[in-house]
């Protein structure tokens, strides 16, 4: 087959190769032409595509930013990003920009799926009409799905191969032709009755996560009440073998999708004079924990008889989670910059992060960073980080993910 990929990110990247890789001649279509020079060079700039997969399949992958070279796939995948507006609501600019760009180019007998995260009804409402001023008619002359990418990236147990891949279409056709096309990459494809069935699930699975991460950090701000130790109380109840799911308290949300996707069902729900409680509390409780951690750092240097105000704070990770370079809405940026409000000396070492531009910051080497700060705090879980090294040079040291269990040591404190 010829399958064509819009967007080349964090998603759209991993599935061209995926589909390169079954055999499929695949055209890789993105806007930024730094991502399609990188690619014609054989370079990689996701960290779960090592550019060593690249190289053999530059005869299947082609890397172009012309929309007028997917006017003969059979398939159109469209993976662009939907993030917030500064309102915090849906900006769907780069689906629909993207959706009138593939309406002069379509054909009769493609096959168009979405793959971006959205709110219910977005592929019927909003993509359908667009691609039809093309003249052909969604169901009928071409088919339409639409079908949630359910990655975590950096994870290895859950490949593209072995997640379930969930698919709506238009028509019981249009399921169909999307089922048949992700059968020959993942290894499980379940068909749902309708887009709007397949956008909600998506939904539901991100929200669940929010939810329970809420949960599970209003439980860790309590325990700092109580002086209970949480991460003690977490690993207690997640040894029921059933009921319970495990979920740990940390710094906060980040990435593009727990902190966002949440916004886009509540204001789905909005339109229809519906008000989802546990979204917006869990968002709320969610974006106050890096408030809180600055709080637990504040106390810690406090009882060391320092002020934020002078000392010098390593924060240890600025991503938005372990093992993986990714930074947008991580939690350590909202730390670094209120301790920096509050006058503190704000440095930072991230093995994946070599610079913060935005607050004009450089990864510090580490092993000089712990010997002259005043306190490090363990913000982001790298598994790369030596913590016993890291407790043992530091003169006082947070931890924001539980990653010192296991340590005794009077310099170190956890959540
Ligand atoms: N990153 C994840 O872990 C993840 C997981 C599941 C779902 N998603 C969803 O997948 C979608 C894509 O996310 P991502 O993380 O890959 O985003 P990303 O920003 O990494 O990549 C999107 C790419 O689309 C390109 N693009 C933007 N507008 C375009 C247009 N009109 N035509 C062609 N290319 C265009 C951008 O240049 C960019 O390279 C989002 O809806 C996101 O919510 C992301």
């Amino acid at each position: 087959m010829k399958i064509g990929i819009v967007g080349l990110g964090y998603v759209g990247l991993p599935l061209a190769v995926a589909f390169a890789e079954a055999g499929n001649h695949v055209v890789g279509l993105d806007l930024d032409p730094a991502k399609v020079e990188a690619l014609d060079r054989g370079e990689s700039y996701v960290e779960d595509v090592p550019a060593a997969v690249l190289g053999p399949l530059a005869e299947r992958l082609r890397p172009t930013g012309d929309y007028a070279e997917l006017a003969d796939c059979e398939a159109i995948v469209v993976c662009v990003p939907t993030p917030l507006s500064e309102s915090r609501e849906p900006d769907l600019t780069h689906l629909l920009d993207s959706a009138a760009s593939l309406s002069e180019v379509l054909r009769a007998g493609q096959l168009v799926v979405l793959e971006s995260t959205t709110y219910p009804g977005t592929t019927r409402e909003q993509l359908k009409p667009i691609l039809e001023r093309s003249g052909f008619s969604a169901g009928e002359d071409f088919h339409l799905a639409f079908s949630p990418e359910r990655i975590d990236p950096g994870r290895t147990d859950f490949t593209i191969r072995t997640m379930p891949k969930l698919v709506g279409g238009l028509t019981a056709a249009c399921a169909e032709r999307a089922r048949e096309l992700y059968a020959g990459i993942c290894d499980q494809v379940i068909v749902l009755s309708t887009p709007e069935a397949a956008e909600l699930a998506k939904l539901l699975e991100n929200i669940f996560r929010s939810v329970n991460i809420a949960l599970v950090n209003e439980l860790a701000q309590l325990c700092d009440r109580l002086e209970i130790d949480v991460w003690e109380v977490v690993e207690a109840a997640a040894s029921k073998p059933f009921g319970f799911m495990r979920f740990d308290p940390g710094p906060g949300m980040g990435g593009h999708c727990l902190p966002v996707d949440p916004f886009y069902l509540a204001f789905k729900a909005r339109q229809h004079d519906f008000y989802p409680e546990f979204i917006e509390l869990a968002g709320k409780v969610n974006q106050a924990q890096p408030a809180f951690c600055v709080d637990r750092i504040e106390r810690a240097l406090n009882r060391a008889g320092k002020p934020i105000k002078g000392s010098r704070i390593l924060v240890l990770g600025a991503s938005y989670k372990g093992g993986i370079g990714d930074t947008r809405e991580s939690p350590a940026l909202k730390i670094i910059a209120r301790l920096r409000d509050l006058g503190g000396e704000v440095s930072y070492h991230d093995p994946h992060v070599p610079a913060l531009p935005d607050l004009a910051l450089e990864s510090v080497p580490l092993a000089d960073a712990l010997s002259t700060c005043d306190l490090a705090a363990i913000v982001t879980a790298h598994p790369e980080l030596d913590y016993e090294q890291i407790v043992s040079k530091a003169p006082l040291v947070l931890d924001f993910r539980g990653v010192t269990r296991g340590i005794n040591a009077n310099n170190l404190e956890r959540l």
